[in-house]
Formats: C-alpha cells, structure tokens, sequence
C-alpha cells in the first residue's frame, strides 16, 4: 500500500485517558491526562504534566499523585477537569474522593479503578515534568472484576487518539497466544 507522508502527529496514544490526583493547598484537585503509561515490568507509571499546571504543585509538594482510570459515561467530567484549572476553579467537589492510609493523594470513589504512586524519579521536558510514580496502592469497584481480575470491558474506560474520545470495542486476542501462530 503506498504511504503519504504527513505532518508530525505525536497523539497517537491510545491509552486511557486518566485523571491525576494531587491534594494542593490541603484539598483535592483532578487533572486529565493523555500522557500516561507504564515504563517497565515493574508497578510503575509516569504521567507527564505541564509545569503551570495548578496540580504540578500539588505533586512536587507531597511527592505522590493518584491515577484514576474514569469509566466511559463519565466523559463530560473527564473533559471538564481538562479543560478549567484548579487555579481558578474549585475542582475538589466534582468528585467524591477517598484516601487510603498513606494519605498522601486524593482518589475519586466514581472512577472504577485507582491506583496511588510514590514519586521516585521526575524527568524535565519542554516545560512539561514527566513524573514517575511507584504504584504503592491500586483499589478497583467490585463490579469490575471478572473472578479476581480486572476486566476492560467492565471498567470501560476512554481512550483518547487525536482530538476524540473513544471507547473500548472487543477483545481480539490473548497476550503471548495469538503470536504463537507464528512461532
Ligand atoms: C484529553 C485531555 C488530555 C490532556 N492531557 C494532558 C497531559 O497529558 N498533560 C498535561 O499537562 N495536561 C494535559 N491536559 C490539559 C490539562 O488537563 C488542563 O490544562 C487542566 O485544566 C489542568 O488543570 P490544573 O491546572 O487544575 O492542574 C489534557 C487535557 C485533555 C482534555
């Protein structure tokens, strides 16, 4: 097939898109994220967040930050909390949020799953601060379990490409099995 070449296009990602909780000036404040992803084998994620950014604070002050996977239905407030700053709006309302006994990073009850990271290296880059973060706890809604695993398809969360949101459709294979077709 023959190929065009086109203009540099970096937003391919099709993680999910996460809001990153950080607890600034003694209350929670979200922040949507379509930088996020695991680095390693090890529990390990990094987001990447703008310097000025009201949560960036937050962060850099208590050395932690929450990743929270929202579900599907609740795009209007994923988009909101990426589209106002907590430096001019109160966010800290949006959601009803948990701590766990770490207490260092606020989590959001709504979003089916939640995971708490420890700070332990940052990376500076082009006015952007890549933070990775130790998963020390991950919490998940009992609903979203299929036996005692996580099941995609129950936490049903957004995946961001270019400028739109997308949905999960169906599986299409198991990891380390549909290769071995191949092998
Ligand atoms: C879908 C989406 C993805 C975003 N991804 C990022 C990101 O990866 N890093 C970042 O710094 N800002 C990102 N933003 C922008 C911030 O979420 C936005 O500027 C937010 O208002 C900052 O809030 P705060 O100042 O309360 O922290 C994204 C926004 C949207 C809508």
């Amino acid at each position: 097939m023959e190929k065009i070449k086109i203009k540099n296009y970096p937003m391919v990602n099709s993680t999910p898109i996460v809001l990153a909780g950080a607890d600034v000036n003694g209350k929670p404040n979200y922040t949507t994220i379509g930088a996020f992803g695991v680095v390693c084998e090890g529990p390990i994620f990094y987001i990447s967040l703008k310097d000025t950014h009201f949560s960036t604070i937050g962060v850099r002050e208590n050395g932690y930050f929450s990743v929270n996977i929202p579900s599907a239905d609740m795009i209007e407030k994923t988009d909101y909390c990426g589209l106002v700053s907590g430096k001019t709006i109160d966010k800290s309302h949006l959601f009803s949020s948990f701590y766990d006994e770490i207490g260092k990073a606020p989590m959001i009850s709504e979003c089916p799953m939640n995971f708490l990271c420890k700070v332990i290296q940052t990376v500076p880059i082009c006015g952007f601060t890549v933070f990775f973060g130790e998963i020390v706890s991950t919490f998940i809604s009992e609903d979203c379990l299929t036996g005692d695993v996580p099941d995609p398809l129950k936490i049903n969360p957004t995946l961001g490409m270019g400028f739109r949101y997308f949905k999960l459709g169906q599986s299409v294979g198991v990891v380390f099995k549909e290769g071995k077709v191949i092998k």
